[in-house]
């Protein structure tokens, strides 16, 4: 692989926290575990767009089941709060069906919390999460967290499909900002 020397000199970038072999082994391990755990069950694999996406594209292909993938958009109301606005919703119904929600990342919890009780209105067999990243030191909304990738400090981070206004989603590896970035 060519080095990645032109992002990783981003002057916004402080270091690499997860590098692309800890992501690419943990995606592994938690493909495994989900295969053992949804063997039988009829599985759909949710997705918020666009963080969570790169992640699913790499964890899919290790899950040896036969599923299905649908996405959700969501944006913030202006004002803050813990409503979001669901800008795309499903294309297909969950009723009966067990959903598994796959996040980037759960900071406060409160966008996951707000969107699970959304979707168990429309009546899922099950719901869980599996999330790449854990900041659980800022964490309000107490959430069941069936799968997770790393628990990370309370630090900004981008890459591997997190952003910052819309940058460095297509950086292979998570990487912290410089302190004075974030203010
Ligand atoms: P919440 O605080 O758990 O509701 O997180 C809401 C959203 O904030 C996440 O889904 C991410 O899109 C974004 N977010 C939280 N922490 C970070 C971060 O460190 N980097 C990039 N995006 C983040």
């Amino acid at each position: 692989m060519k080095s990645r020397t032109a992002v990783l000199s981003d002057p916004l970038l402080d270091r690499m926290l997860l590098s692309p072999d800890e992501i690419a082994d943990k995606a592994e391990e938690l493909g495994a575990a989900i295969t053992r755990d949804y063997d039988g069950r009829d599985l759909v694999l949710l997705t918020v767009l666009r963080g969570g996406l790169i992640f699913l594209a790499d964890l899919c292909r290790h899950i040896d089941l036969s599923l299905t993938m649908d996405f959700m958009a969501i944006s913030s109301y202006a004002g803050g709060g813990a409503a979001v606005r669901i800008t795309k919703d499903l294309d297909d119904a969950i009723e009966n069906r067990h959903v598994l929600i796959i996040e980037d990342i759960i900071d406060t919890g409160l966008t996951l919390n707000y969107l699970m009780g959304v979707l168990r209105q429309r009546r899922p067999a099950s719901i869980e999460v599996c999330t790449l990243l854990d900041k659980d030191a800022r964490r309000i909304a107490e959430l069941p967290i069936a799968y997770r990738g790393f628990r990370i400090p309370d630090r900004f981070v981008v890459g591997y499909g997190l952003d910052l206004g819309g940058r460095f989603r297509n950086l292979p590896f998570v990487a912290t900002l410089k302190d004075e970035v974030m203010g």
